[in-house]
């Protein structure tokens, strides 16, 4: 990729807001107000805003491999403290993607440096999963079924912490599980249980 051609697009860009409302940029650097915390994959393809057809200033995003909510992630707990404190977002969206990279090489037993204790989460979720995906005999279905079942788990991540369940009960605040299907574009809606999976939390993590 041209780097230079990185301002290009960006001066038409610029240019493009501009043509549509002179105020754009001014009306941007008076704050933000999403109402959504997206947390998704570091993958390339999996962007946030465009896939969700939303504009700056419409999502809080946080992206990193595998899209992983671990509980000792200060730079993940921080995105969830300062959208659900801060910016009171109504909706946390965890959104992975079938085809992951991070989960795929989480599948393998290989040594992978530094990678290691970040994709022993994902290991984690195989261990408690196990007896599920050891049913599923086809290598790619159980691929897709880990991809679904890492993202309900960093959904009851999410649901661990006190500002989420603070949010739930005081604004209804809501927790969402989706897979984004790379082969067909579309967002899938897991449809996790939340209150149930709150209520299940609760008995464990629940914070006055
Ligand atoms: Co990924």
């Amino acid at each position: 990729m041209n780097i230079k051609q990185i301002f290009k697009n960006n001066h038409n860009w610029v240019q493009n807001k501009l043509n549509l409302d002179p105020n754009y940029f001014n009306n941007l650097s008076k704050g933000q107000n999403p109402d959504i915390l997206y947390i998704g994959c570091s993958d390339s393809r999996v962007t946030a805003e465009e896939l969700m057809g939303v504009s700056p200033g419409e999502a809080f995003v946080h992206r990193n491999i595998a899209n992983m909510v671990p509980n000792t992630d200060l730079s993940a707990m921080s995105v969830i403290d300062y959208a659900v404190l801060h910016l009171k977002v109504n909706h946390v969206v965890v959104c992975g993607h079938y085809y992951c990279g991070g989960v795929k090489a989480a599948m393998e037993s290989k040594d992978l440096g530094i990678l290691n204790p970040w994709l022993r989460n994902i290991r984690d979720v195989y261990r408690t999963h196990n007896d599920e995906l050891r049913e599923i005999k086809d290598e790619d279905q159980r691929y897709k079924r880990l991809v679904e079942l890492n993202v309900q788990e960093q959904c009851i991540n999410v649901i661990k912490t006190a500002e989420v369940q603070r949010a739930f009960r005081d604004r209804g605040l809501t927790v969402h599980g989706w897979v984004f299907d790379i082969h067909s574009g579309k967002i899938i809606d897991l449809k996790i249980d939340f209150s149930k999976i709150l209520k299940d939390v609760m008995e464990i993590y629940h914070l006055e």
